[in-house]
């Protein structure tokens, strides 16, 4: 016999399979009616880009500009890159069709596959999905709060209250350059201690240097300056203000002042949320403000706030907290025909064109078996009625409801079928 090799999906991707699809469904539709709630609209950008939109807004040092992107030469010998993020998109968006001259700030939101070369392993994937909020147009402390709330409520709506919320802000470009100065002489004083990635990133990135895992840079690191402590007095009002805002709202949060991110377009506040049980690599969501992307790009100076959340992660805690989201499908109305003999194959396939043609959720066996082997496929289906067709049915013109969930059963004339469920279908109220 041929020995075919058996093509796998790729590493660090993921089959969604049917009897997942109701937590991505559930998840999916949180996050577009929180989005909303909070006044922000629909958005979908191209899964490619131009690469240089990556490079110049995420950053030529960052892990996902240097070692992560998907990037290839299409046909035309253009360089595109498929999206690693969802930032710079939109943003390329807000300039191209120019959304400064709409209402400021212009609220956007999208859910969409992004793809990094990343290890994997658990919770991190070469492909995963993101539902990503953006405020752009306002520079103003209460929309950092909002889109830190939208984000908290997103997660608290589904279930997941134990949750963390961690905050820093990072400074701008007043501030920030001497604290890096600084920052630099702190570290060039164990520049024989520190780990291999750490010597890169002080000549690099050395914002980075405070996001280092690895046990020999932990006591450097704790002694290391703050950028909390160096803020400018706008910065260092802002970040009052936000939190301020989150304790109004009763959202609590802790200051991680190693809290970097992994982009370089942040500017001032800078958050992400975690699971409180399990370790760091694990934000279920994250973001922060980017008052110089959109300048970046070509556009006017323009400032600009949101974040990004994984879904599979979401999804993966909803799993592991056994959070039991109800699978509502099971509570609408979907049919089951199962028929013995050829005559009531031959009434069950009319019933089921008719009852599709109202718009009525239902399914037949494509051939003859057993009613046990049907009723086994009803229940598998997760249905909510079976109908049963046999001889003495058909003789009386009559047809066996089965209420799978009861076991109830009763009888009603086979025309007053569609009659009987387009009711069922659409209860008055
Ligand atoms: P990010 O922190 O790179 O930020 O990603 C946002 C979220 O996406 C993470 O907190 C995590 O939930 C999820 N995520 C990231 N990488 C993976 C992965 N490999 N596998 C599974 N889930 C992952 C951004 O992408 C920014 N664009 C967020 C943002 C929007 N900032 C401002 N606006």
């Amino acid at each position: 016999m041929t020995n075919y090799n058996r093509i796998q999906n790729p590493r660090g991707t993921l089959d969604v399979l049917p009897e997942d699809q109701y937590y991505w469904d559930l998840v999916r539709s949180s996050a577009e009616k929180i989005a909303q709630q909070f006044g922000h609209q629909r958005i979908d950008t191209p899964v490619f880009e131009a690469t240089n939109l990556f490079s110049r807004t995420v950053g030529e040092g960052t892990d996902i500009v240097e070692k992560e992107m998907y990037t290839f030469n299409d046909r035309g010998d253009e360089s595109l890159t498929l999206r690693p993020e969802g930032t710079a998109p939109v943003s390329r968006a807000y300039i191209q069709h120019g959304m400064h001259s709409m209402p400021q700030p212009v609220r956007l939101y999208y859910v969409t596959p992004i793809f990094r070369y990343e290890r994997p392993q658990s919770g991190r994937f070469r492909q995963h999905w993101q539902f990503g909020v953006e405020a752009i147009g306002d520079a103003s402390a209460l929309i950092d709060a909002e889109v830190i709330h939208l984000l908290w409520s997103f997660l608290v709506s589904l279930g997941l209250t134990d949750i963390k919320l961690f905050i820093n802000s990072i400074g701008d470009s007043q501030c920030r350059p001497t604290y890096l100065d600084e920052l630099k002489s702190y570290y060039s004083k164990y520049q024989e201690e520190i780990c291999g990635d750490c010597k890169i990133r002080l000549q690099k990135n050395p914002l980075r240097l405070l996001d280092c895992k690895q046990p020999r840079c932990q006591s450097i690191k704790t002694d290391a300056p703050n950028m909390i402590d160096h803020l400018c007095e706008e910065c260092d009002e802002h970040f009052g203000s936000v939190r301020q805002l989150l304790e109004m709202w009763s959202i609590p949060y802790e200051i991680d002042t190693n809290l970097v991110r992994g982009l370089d377009y942040y500017t001032k506040t800078v958050f992400e949320i975690h699971p409180q049980h399990t370790g760091s690599q694990t934000a279920l969501g994250a973001g922060g403000r980017y008052d110089g992307l959109i300048e970046q790009i070509g556009g006017a100076n323009t400032p600009g706030v949101g974040f990004g959340s994984g879904i599979e992660r979401i999804i993966m805690n909803l799993k592991q907290q056994n959070i039991d989201l109800k699978n509502n499908s099971s509570d609408k109305l979907s049919l089951y025909i199962a028929h013995i003999g050829d005559t009531s194959q031959e009434v069950s396939l009319r019933l089921l064109g008719s009852l599709r043609n109202l718009g009525i959720k239902v399914n037949t066996s494509s051939k003859s078996r057993s009613l046990k082997a049907q009723l086994r496929s009803a229940n598998t289906m997760g249905v909510t009625h079976s109908l049963i067709l046999g001889p003495d049915e058909i003789q009386n013109k009559q047809i066996k409801i089965l209420e799978m969930g009861s076991g109830e059963e009763s009888k009603i004339q086979i025309d007053q079928v569609e009659t009987y469920f387009s009711a069922k279908e659409s209860p008055k109220t």
